[in-house]
């Protein structure tokens, strides 16, 4: 939008939080809450957007800097309140003097961009000197009250633990999303003062400011009042968590996506076709994609994985950093973890964990292994039991299985090694050597039979 300015506060203490790590990166969806409102600020096309960050900001920046790098920083040398954090972006990131500034808290990630530029659109049309979003819910008892003169028109904000008793039966709440004529804000911010309970700069006096000077003021109402949850607390994150997952559901559903039962988790950055079904209970984590056809059983937690097309994982399975073919079977009970590639159709059964490896096209491992560092062909067969011995307690080593190997059940393979196309291990060998294609590996001791042996035992005992 053009002449767009965005200012995005994020340097409070946020002590009701009660942790170390700065609120507005306490984790919505799976991503730092303060990502909703920069990408507000994207799907506006503010032409600049500021962030107001406390002095100890490095974990800000990392989070921030590289998936938004059009962000700009202003420091907030300590937190006087969300008055002074404005003026200090207004002060420090230089923006023009004249066009709308939205403001908008980092502790909301709720508040969807619809409203955004609604607000934005209806700031613009009225012409008003500041516009707030405000929403009516007598249970926000926290936020702020929207002052109403006798013809319907905001005359002020009063904070939560300023008001009167008779001001906090007053449902219409502040939700904390403002546009602001620049012009206006620029001159009249230093006219705020810290004459309240808390001795901060308020910027929710800058609508009293408006009013007493007879500028124009406007509220634009909330239309669906979950978005004005904040997360000031962890039961409020719990809560903006809960609203967050159980609006990606309902999103999921309209798009097609078949959702059995209520607990499925899909984070901001995951990705899931229309044709798909996710079997509650399930996690589907940070940048994951499910394509179309999948089908995901309870249980299971995807985190940062790609599942092509008609793949199943059956119930409770583990999978990170994973990519599952198209048609591949996996579990239940299976851990697929960072560097696990399985080819189309290749199954992986239960208790089998794969780290580092790729496992070919129709390959199977279809029980109670674990694979580390190998790279399997094509149709091989894995047996039950089979170990790579992939570490000897300082280095890595790989193991390479060519196409159409068989591994028999409970074989060791003792890395570095190499098992030629075609060839055979019987089951019970500890692979030491390289085997060649198409030959046979057996390392067990021959069976010996020793007739009688068990009826002169008894004798003996007796
Ligand atoms: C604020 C509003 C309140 C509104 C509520 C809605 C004020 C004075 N009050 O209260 O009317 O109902 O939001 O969520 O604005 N921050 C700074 N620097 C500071 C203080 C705060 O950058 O010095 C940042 C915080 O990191 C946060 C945002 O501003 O992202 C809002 O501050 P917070 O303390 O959460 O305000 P609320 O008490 O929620
Ligand atoms: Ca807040």
């Amino acid at each position: 939008m053009r002449n767009l300015f965005t200012v995005i506060l994020a340097a409070g203490r946020g002590k009701r939080m009660k942790s170390d790590l700065p609120k507005v990166l306490h984790a919505v969806g799976g991503r730092p809450m303060v990502t909703f409102s920069l990408e507000i600020a994207r799907s506006l096309r503010s032409f600049k957007t500021v962030l107001v960050v406390p002095k100890e900001h490095d974990a800000i920046d990392a989070a921030v800097r590289l998936f938004f790098p059009e962000t700009l920083f202003a420091v907030q040398e300590a937190p006087r309140g969300t008055g002074d954090a404005v003026r200090c972006a207004l002060q420090k990131s230089k923006l023009g003097k004249r066009g709308t500034l939205l403001v908008l808290n980092g502790d909301m990630p709720l508040i969807s961009k619809e409203t955004a530029r609604r607000l934005v659109s209806e700031h613009n049309r009225v012409g008003a000197a500041m516009t707030i979003l405000s929403a009516d819910h007598p249970g926000l008892k926290s936020y702020g009250r929207i002052i109403r003169d006798a013809s319907g028109s905001p005359i002020g904000i009063v904070e939560a633990k300023d008001a009167s008793r008779e001001q906090s039966r007053i449902s219409e709440v502040n939700v904390g999303v403002y546009a602001f004529d620049l012009e206006f804000l620029t001159r009249a911010i230093s006219e705020l003062s810290t004459d309240n309970k808390q001795g901060e700069y308020y910027l929710t006096d800058m609508l009293g400011i408006a009013a007493r000077g007879g500028r124009r003021v406007h509220a634009v109402i909330l239309d669906d009042v979950t978005e004005s949850r904040g997360a000031n607390s962890r039961v409020e994150l719990n809560d903006v968590n809960d609203l967050y997952y159980s609006r990606r559901c309902r999103e999921l559903a309209a798009f097609g996506t078949a959702l059995l039962g209520n607990d499925v988790f899909v984070d901001a950055d995951a990705r899931v076709a229309a044709t798909a079904t996710l079997q509650a209970p399930c996690f589907v984590r940070g940048v994951s994609v499910i394509e179309d056809g999948v089908f995901v059983e309870t249980g299971c937690v995807v985190a940062n994985t790609r599942i092509r097309k008609n793949a199943h994982l059956k119930a409770s399975c583990y999978l990170d950093g994973a990519e599952v073919g198209p048609d591949c079977h996996v579990g239940p009970f299976a851990h697929l973890r960072p560097g696990t590639i399985l080819k189309k159709g290749a199954k992986v059964g239960n208790f089998v964990e794969i780290k580092k490896s790729v496992v070919g096209e129709g390959s199977k491992a279809s029980h109670l292994s674990y694979l580390g560092d190998a790279t399997i062909g094509k149709h091989v067969n894995i047996g039950a039991g089979t170990i790579t011995c992939n570490y000897d307690g300082v280095n890595k080593f790989k193991t390479v299985l060519a196409d159409g190997v068989f591994i028999g059940s409970d074989t060791q393979l003792v890395a570095p090694v190499k098992v030629g196309k075609g060839a055979f291990v019987g089951a019970g060998t500890t692979v030491t050597k390289d085997v060649s294609p198409y030959s046979l590996a057996v390392s067990r001791v021959p069976q010996r039979e020793i007739p009688g042996w068990a009826q002169r035992r008894i004798k003996k005992t007796k």
